[in-house]
């Protein structure tokens, strides 16, 4: 199978066969672990395949750039050390001091804090607006110094939606590109690019790797020579991804498929006990009707996705302590692996957002729901809930 047919084939296919083809000499069928700094050279530049030195490319790297290239239906794919490395060598790549950015009012803390506390004293600019209100979106945008337009959709933690396909038009009307990070869809439940994104960012940390083993991140593109911005400062920033942790992400999007179907069957479910719950005074999942965000969620994502947020009647008193009882929800950072994760993001992942427009109620739990069995999943909820 050629790997232009590869590419054409559905998702799951591509998950498992795009960007490597069984090695031509001992016929491997998973990428190996190329654990090598340097390539001999056969004469001065002489390479062998472009390889040169890791940090500029690495087979097991390249292997993972181009399934993630193909998974989001991208022209190129960059694999970094961290999702924040991927940010940083973005706002870098393709903005300048004296630029700005239109960035959503709700977001991860820790990009927020990139934008907000590193890009800022560097000299970028920007403006925080709601994802789910187009106009607001297109409000913030400064004519001629806008260069990008950030949105998360989901957003972390509150899971507004925005509408990729309206912003993508906002953006480009002003000359600016959308940026969408799709962390929290993955690219199984939603292809930004195919809906007018110009970059993708992902923390392959989370749904792509998926088993809370690895921290990395991605970038997917479609343009040529945004590309060829960004693959220079991959190179020349040096945060890329190393070829362990390619290659644990390759293993992980493999799986990404069956993954998010039962993180959705089992967030669906919660969602289900968590509506009823007397102790719960609101629950956020783009899958409910009464979402303000339904109807573009239900058109531009596949399904909605394993994490469900929710604010108890009791305040923050109440939150904390179910975080704490939890036991099949594990409490900790982080999102979309194989197990159930609780947290508080006023104290936990959005410490760093206290204070500022992006503040996140203190009554409000954070669930990354996982691919455990779902009555245990409800009955720990339940406990923990009514004790
Ligand atoms: C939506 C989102 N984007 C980016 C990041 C940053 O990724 P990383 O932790 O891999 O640097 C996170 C981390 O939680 C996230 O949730």
């Amino acid at each position: 199978m050629t790997q232009e047919h590869r590419n054409k084939s559905g998702f799951e296919t591509r998950a498992i066969h795009a960007g490597y083809e069984p090695d031509p000499t001992t016929g491997a069928v998973i990428p190996p672990i190329y654990a090598t700094s340097t390539y001999k050279q056969d004469g001065v530049g002489g390479l062998r395949g472009g390889y040169e030195y890791s940090r500029s490319a690495n087979p097991t790297r390249t292997a993972l750039e181009a399934n993630i290239a193909a998974l989001e239906e991208g022209e190129r794919g960059f694999a970094f050390a961290s999702g924040l490395a991927a940010e940083d060598t973005l706002l870098r790549a393709l903005t300048r001091p004296g630029d700005h950015l239109v960035f959503p009012d709700d977001a991860y803390g820790g990009t927020f804090r990139l934008v907000d506390k590193v890009a800022g004293p560097w000299g970028l600019a920007h403006t925080p607006a709601q994802v789910a209100d187009v106009d607001a979106m297109r409000a913030a945008i400064r004519p001629g110094e806008t260069r990008l337009v950030w949105v998360e959709t989901p957003t972390n933690p509150l899971l507004n939606i925005g509408d990729i396909e309206a912003l993508a038009g906002v953006a480009h009307d002003a000359g600016a590109l959308l940026v969408v990070d799709n962390t929290f869809a993955s690219p199984y439940l939603q292809q930004p690019l195919t809906l007018g994104a110009d970059i993708v960012v992902h923390s392959t940390t989370k749904y792509c790797g998926g088993h809370s083993d690895v921290i990395g991140g991605a970038l997917v593109v479609r343009d040529h020579d945004i590309a060829e911005r960004i693959g220079f400062h991959h190179n020349a920033m040096g945060a890329v991804a190393g070829p362990f942790d390619a290659w644990l992400t390759l293993r992980g999007l493999r799986t990404l498929a069956l993954r998010m179907e039962r993180h959705s069957d089992n967030a669906e479910r919660v969602v289900e006990f968590l509506t009823r719950h007397p102790q719960v005074s609101h629950v956020y999942y783009p899958g409910l009707p009464e979402h303000p965000g339904h109807e573009i969620a239900a058109r531009q994502m596949r399904r909605f996705g394993g994490i469900v947020s929710f604010r108890v009647t009791g305040g923050e008193e109440q939150a904390l302590a179910v975080c704490e009882r939890s036991e099949v929800f594990t409490l900790g950072e982080s999102l979309g692996g194989v197990e159930s994760l609780i947290e508080h993001p006023g104290r936990m992942t959005h410490a760093s957002v206290a204070g500022t427009d992006l503040e996140v109620p203190a009554d409000l739990i954070r669930l990354s729901v996982g691919i455990e069995t779902a009555d245990d999943l409800v009955a720990d909820l339940e406990t923990s809930l009514g004790a």
